[in-house]
């Protein structure tokens, strides 16, 4: 489903959201060095800036899989990274990922950035459930989703083991119908 073609950066009031490019590399290893961010995430702080080169070149649109960064509109550095994955067309339905720089938490960046990725996924892409899998502990992705509408309909134990620490899933879900009745 999603091409680059397909998928001109996204713009919000701050952010404008599009895919990685190589000049990327600091920001995102900025990002996902911090050990605050990573704290809960599915893999560990990265250590190398070639992780954040070997990310850029894995993280191109595809119809599986929409990643994004979030670079701030007047100031034009990376803050985040927000991103539809496992896009079933089938059953028009995709998972969502986020993560947003430490000194940027508490000012509605995340809200602004993943909101703008819903209304993209409903609207132009026509799906119909987003999914988000989140460690029952990270209260601040809890709120976000909660914010946006989503419904805590599962608890699934030892789900991931990161850095040898066994995590739990929370298991979020947004449908198109009730996303909309939320715009109105
Ligand atoms: C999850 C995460 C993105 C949430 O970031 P955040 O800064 O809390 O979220 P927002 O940018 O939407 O900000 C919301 C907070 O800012 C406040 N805020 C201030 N201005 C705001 C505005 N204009 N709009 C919305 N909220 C605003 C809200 O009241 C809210 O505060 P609260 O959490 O105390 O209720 C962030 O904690 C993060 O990057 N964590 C690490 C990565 C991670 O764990 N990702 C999830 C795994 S999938």
């Amino acid at each position: 489903m999603p091409t680059a073609e397909a998928n001109p950066a996204l713009e919000t009031a701050r952010l404008t959201l599009r895919p990685a490019r190589l000049g990327d590399a600091d920001g995102l290893f900025a990002l996902y060095s911090d050990p605050r961010v990573v704290r809960y995430w599915a893999w560990p702080a990265w250590t190398s800036i070639e992780q954040a080169h070997d990310y850029i070149t894995r993280m191109a649109p595809k119809p599986d899989s929409l990643p994004l960064v979030a670079a701030r509109r007047v100031e034009g550095d990376v803050v985040g990274t927000v991103s539809l994955y496992q896009i079933n067309a089938q059953n028009r339905r995709a998972e969502l990922g986020y993560a947003l720089r430490q000194a940027l938490w508490g000012q509605g960046y995340a809200s602004e950035m993943v909101g703008a990725v819903l209304a993209h996924a409903f609207d132009a892409l026509g799906l119909h459930r987003i999914e988000a899998d989140i460690d029952p502990r990270n209260d601040a992705s809890a709120r976000l989703l909660e914010r946006m509408g989503f419904l805590r309909e599962g608890y699934l134990r030892e789900r991931w083991i990161v850095n040898g620490e066994v995590q739990d899933t929370g298991l979020y879900g947004l449908l198109v119908q009730d996303w909309r009745a939320r715009q109105a």
